[in-house]
């Protein structure tokens, strides 16, 4: 078992939010996924007040290491999310964490409030890699930000809240830093590296819809690596570490660099049960490298 502010989860791995859709894979496999669902905890995509349609076609490019995708979170709407996919998602057999997005500090509030009330929730994940509309600046870009967005939500819910950091800043640890002092019970990263591709025919233009879109997979295995280090070393809440992680060797550097969970992404893309494999593989390393040292004896 493994404890996660104080949720006890079977396992260490858990999906990154947007990069599985549960709903889709329960209509696919129906009550098998249920037997075998492949995550410890439940990452719900990122819910935004009102509905979105997502960004312009094309909305994915494929790189020698990953993809740059510019899907541009589409979703329900709270509304929707209360009345439709929340139901579904409360029937997984793992807790649920909710990831939520809002373009003010009020915006997340209201998110926030919405999901205090609920006892399906487990954890609050706020996606702070978006600007605030009132500052012009990204919420988890700037250490001042991201405090007062704390401020703003940290009273509304004793559930656990988590900041799922982005890399696309100054110092994602200063972020981390500023989250702890202001109430965040975990923190979570990478999320996606700002990227683009150009169109291969259409001279000077751009080949995703959105123009500029992230780029997720091994590409961003060994900045996930880094900045999961440093930001480990300045906190003392517990880290989610995520960032092109395919093996269960890739998720035991990430705990090595100081996660306590660690998150299948882009994989889950190629093989929707990568985290089931990845959680195999990570109990055998784990439990070898126990073994080695003397911990247990064979
Ligand atoms: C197609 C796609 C959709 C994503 N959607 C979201 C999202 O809705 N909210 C969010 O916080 N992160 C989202 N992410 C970021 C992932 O959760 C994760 O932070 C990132 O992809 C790095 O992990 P990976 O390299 O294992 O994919 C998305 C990533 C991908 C590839």
């Amino acid at each position: 078992m493994t404890e996660f502010c104080g949720i006890e989860l079977a396992h260490p791995i858990v999906n990154g939010s947007g990069t599985f859709d549960a709903i889709a894979a329960r209509r696919a496999f129906g009550d098998a996924l249920l037997e075998r669902f492949p995550f410890a905890a439940f990452v719900s995509k990122t819910v935004t007040v009102a509905p979105r349609q997502g960004n312009p076609a094309p909305r994915l490019w494929e790189l020698p290491g990953g993809m740059i995708n510019s899907i541009g979170l589409p979703n329900k709407g709270l509304d929707g999310y209360l009345a439709e996919d929340l139901p579904k998602l409360a029937a997984l057999p793992v807790p649920l964490i909710v990831n939520v997005m809002g373009f003010t500090r009020e915006e997340v509030a209201r998110l926030v409030e919405a999901f205090a009330a609920r006892d399906e929730v487990a954890a609050l994940e706020l996606n702070v890699s978006c600007p605030n509309v009132k500052t012009g600046m990204v919420m988890g870009a700037d250490p001042g930000e991201t405090a007062a967005l704390l401020d703003a939500v940290r009273q509304l819910t004793v559930k656990p809240v988590v900041v799922k950091l982005t890399p696309n800043c100054a110092s994602p640890a200063d972020v981390a830093e500023a989250a702890e002092a202001h109430g965040a019970d975990a923190v979570s990263l990478i999320n996606t590296l700002r990227g683009m591709a150009m169109h291969p025919r259409r001279h000077g233009q751009p080949w995703l819809g959105g123009g500029t879109g992230g780029v997720s997979g091994p590409a961003v295995r060994a900045v996930a690596l880094v900045q999961v280090a440093e930001v480990a070393a300045r906190v003392s809440v517990p880290v989610i570490g995520m960032g092109g992680v395919q093996t269960g060797r890739h998720a035991y550097d990430l705990r090595e660099a100081g996660a306590t969970l660690v998150a299948v992404g882009t994989e889950s893309f190629r093989d929707p049960l990568a985290g089931s494999r990845i959680a195999a593989e990570l109990a055998e390393i784990e439990g070898r490298n126990l073994a080695s040292s003397g911990a247990i004896s064979a």
